[in-house]
């Protein structure tokens, strides 16, 4: 049995690996949140606030808990507000880790922290865990200044790239997959974009694969993502398949037209060998994850939320 301390537990990642690790293994866990309380109601939790920005919070906390692991998912994940707003980005993205890892120093623990696709500028395909970063947006120079700082921090520690991450959880920020559910469901017309090119990653696989960094005690970088290559449009269409919604509602645009603050790199594609290798976790597409997610949300009353 290990000791696991969550950063940011009440966002979609958090609360997949809260549930998995209650789920699935007898660690003892330790989630915090911002908020004042934890929002997955249904599962028996420890839960403290911290605020990753306060580096004294974020020590005491660490050095009371005793954590052999830290799963660090804090982070402001919001890619156009990071560019309109580079210190905030920074001072949410990467001071943290810096934080993270001080702490980590003084008690031995173990990070894993969780980068993205976005450290790469989508012109080359498909990337392993060797190909040279360059960011395109400050969101990914602020994700791969946080990757460095643990390199360079002299302590055990897993870096995980991952991309379009989906899910359910409660009191989430939409992700992309249930953003088209809602709007179709509302039937609301949604502008997709037919050239940004990605691997959607059910969150269930990526939580999976943290439980088996956790138990193997796996360092170094991983790539994790759903299996299968799709434009977002795509992405939505079989959404909408899925849940038997209206996708003629969904309107396909460029990304030229549609005009996003930060600019997104155009293809991005992992070879994810390496962590279904070493981790022995199965990777789905984007169908299995759709089917699974449909699942868990007519499940979820009753289920772990
Ligand atoms: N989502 C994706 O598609 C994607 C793709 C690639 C990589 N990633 C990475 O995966 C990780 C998890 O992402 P996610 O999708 O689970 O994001 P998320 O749902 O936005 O969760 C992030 C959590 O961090 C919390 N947080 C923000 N600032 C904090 C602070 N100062 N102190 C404590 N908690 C704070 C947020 O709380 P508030 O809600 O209060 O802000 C939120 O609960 C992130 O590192 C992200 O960069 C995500």
């Amino acid at each position: 049995m290990k000791r696991i301390l969550i950063t940011g537990g009440n966002g979609l990642l958090g609360q997949t690996v809260t549930r998995l690790l209650s789920q699935e293994t007898d660690h003892e866990v330790l989630v915090t949140g911002r908020e004042q309380r934890s929002v997955i109601g249904k599962i028996p939790v420890q839960y403290v606030r911290l605020d990753v920005t306060d580096k004294k919070q974020l020590r005491d906390c660490i050095q009371d808990f005793q954590p052999d692991t830290i799963i660090n998912t804090a982070a402001n994940t919001d890619v156009d507000a990071c560019e309109e707003d580079r210190e905030k980005a920074q001072l949410l993205n990467v001071k943290p880790v810096e934080y993270l890892a001080e702490a980590a120093r003084i008690t031995g623990a173990h990070v894993i922290h969780i980068s993205t696709d976005y450290v790469f500028d989508g012109e080359r395909a498909p990337l392993d865990e060797s190909a040279a970063p360059k960011p395109v947006n400050y969101y990914g120079r602020t994700k791969l200044a946080s990757e460095n700082v643990l390199r360079g921090a002299g302590v055990r520690h897993t870096i995980i790239r991952t991309m379009i991450l989906y899910g359910y959880g409660v009191e989430i920020k939409p992700n992309f997959a249930l953003w088209v559910l809602n709007n179709l469901s509302a039937n609301k017309t949604i502008n997709v974009v037919v050239d940004q090119y990605g691997q959607p990653t059910f969150v269930d696989d990526l939580g999976y694969g943290i439980i088996k960094i956790i138990d193997l005690e796996r360092l170094g970088l991983y790539h994790i993502t759903g299996s299968e290559v799709t434009s977002r449009y795509d992405f939505a269409v079989t959404v909408a398949e899925i849940f038997k919604l209206n996708k003629s509602l969904i309107q396909p645009i460029s990304s030229e037209e549609f005009r996003q603050a930060a600019p997104r790199p155009r293809y991005s594609e992992f070879v994810t060998q390496k962590a279904r290798m070493e981790l022995g976790i199965r990777l789905s597409n984007v169908r299995e994850g759709l089917s699974m997610l449909k699942k868990q949300m007519e499940h979820r009353t009753h289920n772990f939320y």
